[in-house]
């Protein structure tokens, strides 16, 4: 006994003062494994060619979007009934787009889709593994943002995902909630998730409109996404009401109908509340979240960890929680009866309006 508790000891010791294992992988960099090495060209390709220099901007943003309608291709409840329920992150968006483009709400996503694709296959990747890396590279341009977990070695061999498993923006809460809890999340992970609608836009809902932003800052990973969307709604960006939009407060803005109701919901309005003044929060939430979304359909012991590829994100935010310049705390529609809605201040100046982003 005594005997086996000195190997125990000595065993942890070696473990704790043994160097973690480094590979060398050219060009001065070092990674936890050489498995990895391949990541640092897939990187510096992307960051480049894709994110066209590390940029915050529409690639980044479509490919946040693509982790998500990949990974959410996944419902044990079509497998409990004896149905196919997809391979959840698989690379299957990718590799049988001709089918999972068509879904409905998979609108817009064949953009990315065919940008990325060639990336993967020049490099020898799979698309899953492709697609989790490009969203975790992506988010680490966006000031404020945590560094995400990045895993690889998803299978490149995947099946079409069923469609009507990616949820609409005209779903209600209880639809919402009952299709994300089918693929593992609780009300508060959806709205963790949700923080990538900080650095987002729409291009489909209202097609005149492309690149509308759902925040005033869709380039900060911020907590301005979680304010604006419980100001009072009272305006209509272009076209008019399409399915799946409502009002929104600032011009040039975007309300999703998915957001407003989220964010008024008492099952989800306290997780929404609590980001807007602990940013920590909101990024230490989404970076857990994301890296249970990515493994979806996967054994995570079967993967390897490449985070240490992904770059620690540089840029801090400019500044903490405010209201939108024009906007008083009357506007604030708060919903969590837990706790008392922060007070904040108004940014100076004239109305915060977004401009119009031109088309691409
Ligand atoms: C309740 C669930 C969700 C709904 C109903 C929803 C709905 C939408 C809609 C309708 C758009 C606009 C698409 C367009 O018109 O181009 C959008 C954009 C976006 N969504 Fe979501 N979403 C949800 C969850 C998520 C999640 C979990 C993520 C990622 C983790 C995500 C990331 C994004 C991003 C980054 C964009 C912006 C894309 C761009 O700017 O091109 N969404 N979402
Ligand atoms: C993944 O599959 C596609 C076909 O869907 C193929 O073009 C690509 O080369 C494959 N990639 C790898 C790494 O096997």
């Amino acid at each position: 006994m005594f005997k086996l508790s000195v190997t125990l000891l000595s065993l942890a010791l070696f473990a704790a003062a043994a160097p973690s294992p480094r590979a060398a992988c050219g060009q001065g960099r070092v990674t936890a494994h050489a498995a990895c090495c391949i990541w640092f060209d897939v990187l510096d390709d992307i960051q480049e060619n894709l994110f066209d220099g590390a940029e915050c901007g529409e690639e980044v943003h479509e490919s946040l979007r693509l982790t998500f309608h990949d990974a959410i291709g996944f419902s044990p409840k079509l497998t409990r009934q004896g149905k196919f329920g997809g391979g959840g992150a698989d690379g299957s968006v990718i590799a049988h787009s001709e089918i999972e483009t068509a879904f409905h709400a998979n609108n817009g996503i064949d953009e990315i889709v065919d940008a990325q694709r060639p990336f993967a296959i020049k490099h020898g990747v799979s698309f899953g593994d492709f697609i989790q890396f490009a969203g975790a590279v992506g988010v680490s341009n966006c000031a404020g943002a945590p560094r995400l977990e990045f895993l690889a070695g998803r299978s490149n061999i995947s099946r079409p995902s069923p469609d009507l498993l990616v949820p609409e923006p005209f779903d209600s809460v209880d639809k919402i909630i009952a299709r994300m809890g089918d693929a593992g999340f609780s009300p508060n992970e959806i709205v963790d998730l949700l923080a990538s609608h900080s650095i987002a836009a729409q291009d489909n809902v209202d097609p005149t409109i492309p690149g509308t932003p759902f925040d005033s800052t869709p380039s900060s990973f911020d907590s301005n996404f979680f304010v604006e969307t419980l100001l009072v709604g009272n305006l209509v960006p272009g076209n008019g009401i399409n399915e799946g939009e409502v009002q929104s407060p600032i011009a040039g803005e975007f309300r999703l109908q998915s957001d407003a109701l989220l964010a008024r919901d008492g099952r989800t309005a306290c997780e929404w509340q609590s980001f807007i003044t602990d940013h920590a929060r909101m990024q230490s939430k989404f970076r857990a979240v994301m890296a249970k979304m990515a493994v979806l359909g996967q054994v995570r012991s079967r993967l390897t960890d490449c985070s240490d590829i992904i770059p620690v994100p540089m840029n801090p935010l400019a500044k903490s929680a405010s209201l939108p310049a024009g906007k008083t705390m009357q506007d604030i529609q708060a919903a969590c009866k837990a706790t008392p809605f922060p007070t904040l201040t108004a940014d100076p100046g004239p109305a915060t309006t977004i401009p119009a982003v031109p088309a691409s």
